[in-house]
């Protein structure tokens, strides 16, 4: 299996679950089948079946969504798809592909069975999206040749390959795009449980001496998301190698943690800014989205696809139809006096 791609983005903050510079040396902590994927049960019992029904009938897997928050693992778990398929993967994502050209250029070089994952698939231009309904339904492209009157349309047929298309958005596809999916996979928040075992998995690959009780709070502390965890395990390395005799205990996580402002409940800056400033500016709130992200000076996409997520899931945060709220554990988190308001939370 071959894996090749086309990449950008970046950040600093480390909670930050976008893709940083450093994580490309996350390449060898990336499990490569099914059984070493950690967590995503679900996903992951459907996917066998998938796969092992696919292979029996030697044809291509059926085109998959992979939606859910940033850092879960989406291409990753692509990857493994792909190795599980025993087909070659090439990676791109919707911004980067430009012209419907770029598509039909990826299209055809594509060798029967291949996966094309494209991340960030709500970001694709209309023009390119339209050339990928042919192409995942009949396999098939309609190529324009030449301009006006005497253009002429010719169809080219593609290999069977798979789309692997990935998302935090997927309210944000167009419906034709989304019908076009035989297969829609939604990954979740890993549980500190499942965090702590890749921890684990992650520094004995790296060779970092880690107690079971260093894990677990590097576990607890990364917000639901290996990305996350495997970047705190590093930075956590790194303290435990100049300052505590090489060894992350539950301590020296906690000291190296604490000093790069992540709190007890994995809680960064960012976070307690945007819980703070919805008590201090809006009584708890509600405040709708861009207002909050105005006010802390931020993008609403990011607060609602980084942040606010795991501020939910936690329950220091709701969603109302009038805007944000903050909860009662938020008042307590940030030890301020509770003022009331148990009706909004209902
Ligand atoms: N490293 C990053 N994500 C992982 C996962 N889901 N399972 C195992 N190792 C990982």
């Amino acid at each position: 299996m071959s894996i090749s791609f086309s990449g950008e983005p970046a950040d600093e903050i480390i909670t930050s679950s976008t893709i940083l510079p450093e994580d490309s040396g996350e390449a060898s902590l990336r499990p490569r089948t099914l059984d070493e994927y950690i967590g995503q049960e679900k996903a992951k019992d459907n996917l066998r079946i998938f796969i092992e029904a696919a292979k029996m009938r030697g044809e291509s897997l059926d085109h998959v969504l992979l939606h859910g928050p940033p850092g879960l693992g989406k291409t990753t778990l692509a990857a493994v798809i792909a190795n599980e398929m025993g087909v070659n993967m090439r990676i791109t994502s919707g911004p980067s592909i430009e012209k419907a050209g770029d598509l039909a250029a990826l299209l055809t070089n594509l060798q029967e069975n291949d996966i094309l994952f494209v991340d960030e698939i709500h970001r694709l231009d209309r023009a390119v999206e339209e050339i990928l309904y042919p192409a995942m339904e009949d396999y098939a492209i309609d190529i324009i040749i030449g301009k006006g009157p005497s253009a002429n349309s010719i169809r080219l047929d593609l290999p069977h390959f798979t789309l692997i298309g990935a998302t935090t958005r997927s309210g944000q596809l167009t419906a034709p795009l989304r019908d076009r999916f035989g297969v829609t996979l939604r990954l979740e928040l890993y549980t500190p449980e499942e965090l702590g075992r890749i921890v684990t998995r992650s520094a004995g690959i790296l060779g970092i001496a880690i107690e079971p009780d260093g894990a677990e709070e590097i576990a607890s502390r990364s917000r639901g998301t290996p990305r996350i965890a495997n970047r705190m395990l590093r930075r956590v390395r790194d303290y435990a190698q100049v300052r505590a005799g090489g060894v992350i205990t539950r301590q020296v996580a906690n000291e190296a943690l604490l000093r790069l402002e992540v709190d007890r409940q994995g809680l960064d800056s960012v976070d307690r800014r945007m819980l703070k400033s919805i008590i201090e500016f809006y009584g708890g709130g509600p405040v709708g989205l861009e207002t909050l992200a105005a006010t802390i000076n931020e993008e609403p996409v990011t607060l609602e696809d980084v942040y606010e997520p795991y501020l939910l899931q936690q329950g220091f945060l709701t969603r109302t139809p009038r805007g944000r709220c903050v909860t009662r554990k938020a008042y307590e988190h940030l030890g301020l006096e509770y003022s009331g308001q148990e009706q909004l939370e209902l």
